[in-house]
């Protein structure tokens, strides 16, 4: 059985129609990647799982059980969490501060957590009383992954996860998320740099306009001459 399970997933803004029929899984301790043009529909997708925009036909499952439009609290608690595409940090608040604000649908224990987002990240530990605003680009999009693990996912979404970041941020930070996926943690990440996601990803799903138009294990589709003319820029 997926952990989890989009089924049939309609949504759109006003009365625009944006997704259309999404069908996609996570199973456990997988790497998803979802591929797609600009205004494809990803972040729509990822908005919609977590509960900040309304499903209008279709389904959503966490583990078995249906969170379809269910409150983002009970999302979070399902073991859903997101690393918004531009992180969305509090800019005027500390590091410190900030994870603790990633665990505002569940106060228990949050000085211990944070205690142990501070030990697999070294860096935001050193950083801990600066500003968020103050960081480099990788600090903040690591603060902001640190952020989603406060409520100990069970599966993570990263939307946008090296926009502007130099490439060796970009491999601190994907051996980042694959030492997180190791600890057991399943990902759906949405990344412009198909080559590197697709070699980091077991599966990917394509999207175009709010359609998934194709899927299948990430080795393969590197081979795909529909991927490599379209998002490699090889013929
Ligand atoms: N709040 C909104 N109100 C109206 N239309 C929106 C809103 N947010 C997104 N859209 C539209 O929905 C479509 C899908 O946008 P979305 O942001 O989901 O795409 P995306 O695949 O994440 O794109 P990008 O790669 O640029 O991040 C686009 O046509 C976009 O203009
Ligand atoms: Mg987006």
């Amino acid at each position: 059985m997926a952990l989890l399970e989009i089924k049939g997933l309609n949504t759109g803004y006003g009365d625009l129609r944006i997704l259309r029929d999404i069908s996609m899984e996570v199973n456990e301790g997988e790497i998803v990647a979802l591929l797609g043009s600009n205004g494809a529909g990803k972040s729509t997708l990822m908005r919609t799982i977590v509960g900040l925009q309304r499903t209008w036909s279709g389904e959503v499952g966490m583990g078995g059980k249906s969170i379809t439009n269910a409150s983002s609290g009970t999302i979070v608690k399902s073991g859903i969490s997101i690393v918004p595409e531009g992180r969305r940090l509090f800019a005027g608040m500390t590091v410190a501060e900030n994870l603790e604000m990633g665990a505002y649908c569940n106060r228990k224990d949050i000085k211990h957590r944070i205690d142990k987002i501070f030990q697999d990240f070294p860096r935001l530990y050193e950083r801990r009383n600066h500003l968020a605003g103050d960081l480099s680009g990788g600090e903040q999009q690591m603060c902001a992954v640190g952020r989603a693990l406060m409520n100990e996912p069970r599966v993570l979404l990263i939307d946008e996860f090296s926009l502007g970041l130099a490439p060796t941020v970009v491999d601190a930070l994907t051996e980042v998320v694959y030492e997180i996926n190791r600890r057991g943690v399943s990902i759906l990440i949405v990344e412009q740099d198909v080559q590197m996601v697709l070699e980091i990803s077991s599966r990917a799903y394509v999207m175009e306009v709010g359609a998934i138009t194709l899927s299948g294990d990430s080795k393969e589709l590197l081979g795909n001459s529909k991927i490599k003319e379209a998002y490699l820029g090889l013929e």
